[in-house]
């Protein structure tokens, strides 16, 4: 498995993308087709960017990504067609979204978000799963009607009613682990397609016992 590794790792240099997580997406984007030329996409949690950079080949001049994270993403080497803004997925509201969405929906919502992990397995899960229920919170004003979305996850006690959640609010959801993810690592990825809209979205409010997070920062740009 080390070898699967270091051919990711050595194939992202290679290739020119900034983490060798392009290849989950990559891997993702092929199975489930979530990305088409010309489809307006956001990535949330998108440092350093190489997620944003594969949306970005794959939805092409007339598409635009954005990407958002709680960290600066570097501009500089990034396509016209991407957009970066700082700030954290639980202050995210329609007005943070850049001019250049025009007031329009995103066809995909994809996260790669994942939480400063403590080592503690129940703690780092909950505060994974909290952020993926933060990004479906706002689909109502992120994601048209039949759009697709996937979030990475981290397993654990959480994990069944957040993809029980996910499943009420599209056709189809569920989890796929790629290739290029280390086995040992608990993260799985949800794919969703088929958003069945604000109404169905609200029928699927979460568990209201689990943990809100705090506001933070600011929004820059
Ligand atoms: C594994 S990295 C993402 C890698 C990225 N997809 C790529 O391919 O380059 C996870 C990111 O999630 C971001 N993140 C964690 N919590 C966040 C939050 N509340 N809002 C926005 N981003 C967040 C972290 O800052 C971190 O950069």
């Amino acid at each position: 498995m080390k070898e699967v590794q270091d051919h990711f790792f050595k194939l992202a240099k290679e290739e020119g993308y900034r983490a060798r997580s392009a290849y989950k997406l990559t891997e993702i984007d092929e199975r489930f087709h979530i990305l088409r030329p010309g489809t307006r996409v956001l990535d949330l949690g998108a440092c350093p960017g190489s997620w944003t950079q594969v949306a970005s080949r794959r939805v092409g001049d007339h598409g635009l990504v954005v990407g958002i994270d709680l960290k600066p993403i570097e501009k500089r080497g990034l396509a016209g067609n991407v957009v970066v803004l700082r700030g954290d997925i639980n202050e995210l509201t329609r007005e943070t979204l850049p001019p250049k969405m025009e007031g329009k929906l995103f066809d995909t919502v994809i996260s790669d978000m994942g939480p400063d992990t403590s080592g503690v397995p129940m703690s780092d899960s909950a505060r994974s799963v909290q952020l993926c229920h933060a990004m479906l919170d706002r689909l109502p004003f992120l994601l048209r009607t039949g759009g697709h979305a996937t979030m990475k996850v981290y397993e654990g006690a959480d994990y069944p009613a957040l993809l029980q959640r996910a499943a009420g609010m599209f056709d189809e959801a569920r989890g796929f682990k790629p290739k290029a993810s280390r086995a040992e690592s608990v993260e799985m990825f949800i794919v969703c397609r088929g958003y069945r809209g604000p109404r169905e979205a609200a029928a699927q409010p979460r568990d209201p016992s689990l943990p809100q997070r705090a506001p933070s920062s600011g929004w820059k740009k």
